[in-house]
C-alpha cells in the first residue's frame, strides 16, 4: 500500500483507508484491511460503529491510524471534551490519531470548538486535529481559530459523481498542506454495482478505462480521486474480497486519455 503524508506532519497514512459508516459485521474485515496496509480506520460518534472498530483493533492498536469525529451538535467546548471521552471509551483506546469535527456549526463559535480540540491534544487524547464538510471559508475561519496546532485534514465527499470541491477546496488544501480525505469515493456503491452491470454512458467509459489497465471499475474510480496528490480515500466495505480489491486502487495512475474520457463521461 502506497502512503501519503498527512498534512504537514511527517506522518504517513495509506492512500486507501477504510470507512465504517454502516459497517455491520465482526472484526475480520477491519483486521484484513489493516493487514493489507489500509490501516487508517475512520469512524464517528454518530455512526454507531465505534464499538465494532474498538473490538477489531484491540489486538493491533499500534498498527492502526484511528480517526473518529465529534458530531456537529456537540461543538461547544465542554461538549467536545465529553464527546471525545465517549468515543475513547466506546473504542477502548486511550487516544485517537485523528479527531475530526464532523460538520461545521452555524451556532457555536469556531474558536470555542477549536480551543477544545487543542485541549484534547494537550491532554494526549488526540494526536491530530481534522475537520469534515468544511468549505474554504470555514477552513480559513477554523485555521485562524487555532493557537498551537494545525488542521491536518478535511474529510469531504468526492467521487466521479460529486466533483464540486475541485474548484476551490482541493487547491486550497493543496496550498495549505491539508490532506483531503475523500469520502463516498464509490458514490455509496453506485459507481461499482455489485452485479457488475452498470448503466449509462458514464459507467461504460469507466469500464473501458478499467479494462485498459486490467483494473476493476471500483479501483479505477478511486485511482481517479487519487490523482490529486493531497487526497486519500476511505471506501467502506465489510467484505473481505472487496477490501482487498479496494486496496488495489492505490499505487497506479490514469493517463491523460483516461482523464479526458472520464471528464467527458462525468462532467464536473
Ligand atoms: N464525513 C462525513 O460526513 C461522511 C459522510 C459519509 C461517509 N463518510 C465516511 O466515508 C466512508 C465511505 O463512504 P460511504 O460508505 O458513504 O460510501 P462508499 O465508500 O462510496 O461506498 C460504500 C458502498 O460500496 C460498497 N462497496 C465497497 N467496495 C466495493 C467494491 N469494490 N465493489 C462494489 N461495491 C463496493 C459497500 O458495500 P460492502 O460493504 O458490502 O462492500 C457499500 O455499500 C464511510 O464509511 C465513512 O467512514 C463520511
Amino acid at each position: 500500500m502506497e502512503l501519503r503524508e498527512l498534512g504537514n506532519t511527517g506522518v504517513k497514512v495509506p492512500e486507501v483507508g477504510l470507512g465504517t459508516w454502516n459497517y455491520k459485521t465482526g472484526p475480520e474485515p477491519i483486521r484484513k484491511a489493516v493487514e493489507l496496509g489500509s490501516f487508517l480506520i475512520d469512524t464517528a460518534e454518530m455512526y454507531g460503529t465505534e464499538e465494532a472498530v474498538g473490538e477489531a483493533i484491540k489486538p493491533i492498536r499500534d498498527q492502526v491510524f484511528l480517526a473518529s469525529k465529534v458530531s456537529g451538535n456537540h461543538l461547544r467546548y465542554d461538549m467536545v471534551l465529553e464527546a471525545a471521552e465517549g468515543s475513547l471509551r466506546r473504542m477502548g483506546v486511550d487516544y485517537m490519531d485523528l479527531y475530526q469535527i464532523h460538520w461545521p456549526s452555524h451556532t457555536v463559535a469556531i474558536k470555542d470548538t477549536m480551543r477544545a480540540m487543542e485541549t484534547l491534544v494537550d491532554r494526549g487524547l488526540v494526536k491530530y486535529i481534522g475537520v469534515s464538510n468544511f468549505n474554504v471559508q470555514e477552513m480559513r475561519d477554523a485555521m485562524a481559530a487555532m493557537s498551537n496546532y494545525p488542521i491536518v485534514a478535511n474529510q469531504v465527499k468526492y467521487s466521479l459523481q460529486v466533483r464540486h470541491i475541485e474548484r476551490g477546496l482541493i487547491p486550497f488544501c493543496e496550498e495549505n498542506k491539508v490532506t483531503v480525505i475523500g469520502y463516498s469515493p464509490l458514490a455509496v456503491g453506485a459507481l461499482a454495482p455489485k452485479s457488475g452491470d452498470g448503466s449509462g454512458p458514464g459507467f461504460k467509459a469507466l469500464q473501458q478505462v478499467a479494462q485498459k489497465h486490467g483494473k476493476t471499475v471500483a479501483q479505477t474510480a478511486m485511482a481517479w480521486c487519487l490523482r490529486h496528490p493531497s487526497m486519500i480515500v476511505i471506501p467502506k466495505s465489510q467484505n473481505l474480497g472487496r477490501i482487498e480489491e479496494n486496496c488495489g486502487a492505490a499505487g497506479w495512475q490514469l493517463d491523460t486519455d483516461d482523464l479526458q474520457a472520464l471528464d467527458k463521461a462525468f462532467p464536473a
